[in-house]
């Protein structure tokens, strides 16, 4: 088994301090590769870090911004407040089952890797969720997905840092009140979230035994179609799933994006009914519940945004439900688009979308 470590306390060895930077510049830490200025950001490695600096007079009671990979994030301002980047490494096998391999994931690694890493370990199981851009941290704060399977799926429990105690809590699936795209950590306090509350350093997975495909989305049925592969081995998932979203998807290493910028949005199957009456072909899915899940990306290329731009913020041409920047755009003109676009959007059709990532 290939393990790296873990960072764990060990009674009566010090702790190194946390490293503290003041006026950071985070245009490299944001995948939308946005200009922003943090005051004070503390790179986090171990839960005595996040201990240390709630102690810390300067710290300890200030707002705290969690940061991740940073690409579910849209900086629209500087961030005002402290900046823990979540540095916490480590990935190991803590429990083989007859039912399943558990695995448990520092918050600072990266998803995509840890992906790669498990397939190569033997235990498949996430290669769905290969090349979601972003830490393994911040997989569980809006339950990532693709190809239909959701971070939930695969889920068994995770270690954070109380930001006001400073103690540790382990949460299950319940817990952390997984939905599309959402969860606990997600919401805020008013509504009985955590966001702003809490600091995930690691993430415990559950890979069920026997290995079981997940082949139901069109995309992937194409390729069944077009290889004539009809048992696809979890490799052969895992290489479709990296070449359809690189021909979907751009690359946040060379045009800054945040993904799918909108939440596909879900309606009542009458509001469905009525919206096909008008649009025979709007792109929809029915939910289990009976209500209907629409393609944002289809509403929106429907209304004629792809490709547009307003200043250095556009609409990419290859997928109109991700925004990009065109080269030095700022957060300020990332927002305007997104307005005008909801704007538009609940002008034809009479649906609120709802941005995915969380504007600071
Ligand atoms: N469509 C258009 N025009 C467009 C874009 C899409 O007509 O410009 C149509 C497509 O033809 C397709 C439908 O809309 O029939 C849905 O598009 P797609 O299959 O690409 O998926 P999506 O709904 O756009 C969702 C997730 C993605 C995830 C894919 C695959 C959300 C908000 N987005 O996208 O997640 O990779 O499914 O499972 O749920 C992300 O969250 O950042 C993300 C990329």
């Amino acid at each position: 088994m290939n393990t790296t470590g873990s960072s764990i306390e060990r009674p009566g060895v010090p702790v190194a301090t946390p490293t503290i930077e003041h006026d950071l510049s985070l245009r490299d830490l944001n995948s939308f590769g946005l200009p922003a200025v943090a005051r004070t950001l503390a790179r986090v490695t171990n839960e005595a870090d996040v201990r240390r600096l709630l102690a810390d007079p300067r710290c300890g009671a200030a707002p705290k911004l969690v940061l991740g990979g940073g690409s579910n994030l849209v900086f629209s301002r500087d961030p005002q407040a402290v900046v823990l980047k979540v540095e916490v490494m480590g990935r190991r096998l803590v429990a083989e089952r007859p039912e399943a391999w558990i695995v448990e994931l520092g918050a600072g690694e990266s998803w995509h890797e840890v992906v790669a890493w498990t397939l190569g370990q033997g235990w498949p199981g996430l290669e769905n969720l290969a090349l979601i851009p972003g830490t393994v941290g911040a997989a569980p704060v809006q339950n990532i997905g693709a190809y239909g399977l959701e971070l939930a799926d695969r889920f068994e429990s995770l270690d954070a840092v109380d930001l006001v105690t400073g103690r540790t809590v382990t949460l299950d699936a319940r817990a952390c009140a997984f939905g599309y795209r959402d969860s606990i950590f997600k919401r805020d306090a008013r509504e009985g979230g955590l966001a702003g509350k809490s600091l995930i350093t690691r993430v415990r997975l559950r890979l069920p035994r026997p290995w079981q495909p997940v082949l139901g989305y069109l995309d992937l049925e194409r390729r069944m179609a077009e290889t004539g592969q009809a048992a696809p081995d979890a490799r052969t998932i895992f290489e479709w799933v990296c070449a359809i979203r690189r021909a979907k998807l751009p690359d946040p290493a060379q045009i800054g994006n945040a993904g799918s910028f909108f939440k596909n949005p879900i309606v009542s199957a009458e509001q469905c009914r009525d919206i096909i009456g008008r649009d025979p072909e709007i792109v929809h899915y029915p939910m289990p519940d009976g209500r209907m899940k629409l393609a944002a990306g289809w509403l929106i290329d429907a209304c004629g945004w792809k490709g547009k731009s307003v200043g250095r913020a556009g609409v990419y041409e290859r997928q109109a439900l991700v925004l990009v920047n065109r080269g030095g755009a700022t957060g300020a003109e990332v927002v305007t688009l997104a307005r005008a676009i909801q704007e538009s959007v609940y002008g034809r059709f009479g649906i609120r979308l709802e941005p995915e990532p969380v504007i600071v």
